[in-house]
């Protein structure tokens, strides 16, 4: 942590960020306009480069409406063969830096019936459904607790925030229970049914490792899920990653305006 920090700090200085972004597939856009500094994730040490089309993988810090800002423009997968502790390596990162409110995105299916490709919701809950926790292995009570509360991950003042940016701009905004798997590979129609049993709006393959850390260390969440897929497809169509990225590439106008006038209220 000492040698990633370090390496950090010689290339942004004394910026201190207070808000940390983790753009989705996709959704990676807001770096590009709102970039004061960037290091790709190879130049830190400590960081692993995401292999995924749609990520680019670079730590970009920026300010944006007098808020200091730093932003993860791709992430690492728990699919791509690391460890649970690797890929929320990160978030402890931001932590350090000073980040306090952490905005979390992704690309997901909807389980949810009524929603629609390029639909916008916010993360009202999670389902574990990775089979691991990053949290397992010796607890660095410096960062948090050993048996960390639960109950309001995606905290209720950030969603209300959301909801009245949302009807500002005027972007309908839908809600629900995130549910993430391993992956990679899609879900099978009987697993959405399932799913769908179990309270899940939106299935995806990301965020929920990253919303446990930064719980844990005791950072205010917003979740952010742009359905790029319907997931309950039962009449044969076939689901492919090109589909999920030309969705959210339909959605980010709107995304970005709004994660923009969340970071403008908070
Ligand atoms: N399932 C899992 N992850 C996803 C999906 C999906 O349908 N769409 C985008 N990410």
């Amino acid at each position: 942590m000492e040698k990633t920090l370090k390496c950090i700090r010689s290339k942004i200085g004394d910026f201190k960020p207070e808000i940390g972004i983790v753009l989705g597939s996709g959704l990676g856009e807001l770096a590009d306009e709102y970039c004061d500094i960037a290091i790709p994730y190879g130049d830190i040490d400590g960081f692993i480069s995401s292999t995924i089309k749609g990520h680019k993988g670079r730590l970009v810090f920026a300010e944006i409406f007098g808020k200091r800002v730093v932003m993860m423009q791709g992430r690492v997968h728990f699919y791509e063969g690391h460890s649970m502790q690797e890929i929320t390596y990160p978030i402890k990162v931001m932590k350090k830096l000073g980040v306090s409110t952490l905005i979390l995105t992704n690309a997901a299916g909807g389980v949810n019936p009524d929603f629609k490709p390029a639909d916008l919701m916010l993360i009202t809950d999670h389902i574990n459904n990775m089979g691991v926790n990053p949290l397992v292995g010796k607890n660095d009570e410096e960062f948090g607790t050993r048996f960390p509360d639960m109950t309001e991950v995606y905290r209720h003042e950030l969603i209300n925030t959301a909801r009245t940016c949302a009807k500002e701009l005027g972007i309908e905004l839908r809600e629900g229970v995130y549910l993430a798997n391993s992956g990679p590979s899609y879900e099978t129609p009987a697993e959405i049914r399932m799913y769908k049993l179990m309270g899940a709006d939106a299935v995806g393959m990301s965020t929920i490792p990253e919303a446990i850390v930064g719980n844990y260390c005791g950072m205010k969440i917003l979740g952010i899920s742009c359905i790029t897929n319907s997931a309950s497809k039962t009449g044969g169509e076939k689901l492919s990653h090109d589909e999920v990225i030309e969705a959210s590439d339909k959605a980010k106008d709107k995304f970005k305006k709004l994660v923009l006038k969340v970071v403008e209220k908070v």
